[in-house]
């Protein structure tokens, strides 16, 4: 790349092939579309939309439906283009070159993707033997290299890990550094604690639609903070990033939340059986608050299911991150499975 200034050497383009056909479970989507009432009245707004205008940039009527679903204000708030957008732009307005960023590993790629973009070291904070973290040791690594940043991803993409809110609350306290607290997968797991964000100075909540909400085709994700790191977002943020007709539709689902919750319900349920089942066979899995299972296990399987248009994440050889689907899906996929066994 001729032109690609030094400091980026090495860097390749992240592509992910779209597959139209098969059982997609590498994503960590949701199997199905929203709820009907949802998909019904996102048809009816459409047709009204203003294409014309640009988007309102302070997407004042969806940070009021997402404040109201959390019970704070809609000043701390902010959308983007998913919660990446919102990710990059904290790690640039708040990292100079050679600052820290310390993170639990194996975690979000794009963490560290984000940190050596503006020229920051990633500290990884490594698992035990069961790919098990430990608060403590992330405490530890904290006070020995003085992070400008630290990243915690609740539960964490790829192993599952749920960490408590008082887990969090004690990594949050040991520090002054900014914590980014990535909740992209809360609404899976035992409890919901975003709001936590507005006690303290340091900490940014992200969430997303993209994941329980079933609207990763919408790229829209949000940031709760208090309202100073809220500002500090904003100053950033490219004009108008977040389109009109994502607005509309990511309020209509936030609006509609408790529709949300039996889909929810089903794949949490979905997640408990496959991973009894994958465990069952013998397989190394993690338990998890997501809607995903981190397996290690023999690349002949990925294989099988290959065979089969079945497709799961593959990190490294005999390590896999399976998204939970449809009952029909994870049936056939552990069908698969136990015939290679
Ligand atoms: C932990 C985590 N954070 C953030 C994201 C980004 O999500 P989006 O940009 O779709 O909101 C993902 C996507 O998979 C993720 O796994």
């Amino acid at each position: 790349m001729k032109y690609m200034k030094k400091s980026f050497e090495g860097m390749v383009p992240y592509h992910s092939k779209l597959i139209e056909d098969g059982i997609i479970l590498n994503a960590n989507e949701s199997p199905i579309l929203p709820p009907d009432k949802v998909l019904k009245e996102i048809k009816d707004k459409i047709t009204n939309v203003e294409f014309n205008r640009y988007p309102d940039m302070d997407e004042v009527k969806l940070n009021k439906a997402i404040a109201k679903k959390f019970n704070i204000k809609p000043e701390n708030v902010s959308c983007g283009v998913g919660s990446d957008e919102l990710l990059d732009i904290t790690f640039r307005a708040t990292l100079e070159v050679g600052d820290k960023v310390v993170g639990f590993t194996p975690s979000f790629s794009m963490y560290k993707v984000f940190a050596e973009l503006v020229g920051a070291t990633y500290i990884p904070v490594l698992g035990d033997e069961n790919n098990l973290f430990n608060v403590d040791d992330m405490i530890k690594t904290i006070k020995e290299n003085n992070p400008m940043l630290v990243i915690i991803c609740s539960p964490n993409n790829p192993t599952g890990q749920y960490f408590t809110e008082a887990e969090v609350r004690r990594i949050i306290e040991s520090t002054d550094a900014l914590i980014a607290l990535d909740l992209a997968y809360i609404d899976f797991a035992s409890k919901d604690y975003s709001t936590i964000a507005l006690e303290y100075d340091n900490v940014i909540v992200y969430r997303t639609f993209s994941k329980a909400m079933a609207l990763p085709s919408i790229r829209v994700g949000y940031a709760i903070s208090k309202k100073e790191n809220i500002d500090m977002i904003d100053a950033i943020k490219a004009p108008y990033s977040v389109t009109t007709i994502s607005q509309i539709i990511a309020e209509i689902a936030i609006n509609n939340f408790d529709l949300y919750k039996g889909q929810i319900k089903m794949i949490v349920n979905e997640r408990e059986k496959l991973y009894n089942a994958l465990s069952k066979m013998g397989f190394n899995v993690f338990k998890s608050e997501a809607n995903f299972i981190y397996v290690l296990m023999d690349d002949k399987y990925n294989e099988a299911l290959l065979k089969e248009k079945i497709y799961i994440r593959n990190f490294k050889s005999g390590v896999y991150r399976i998204t939970v689907g449809s009952p029909y899906e994870n049936e056939r996929l552990l069908e698969v499975l136990k015939n290679e066994i």
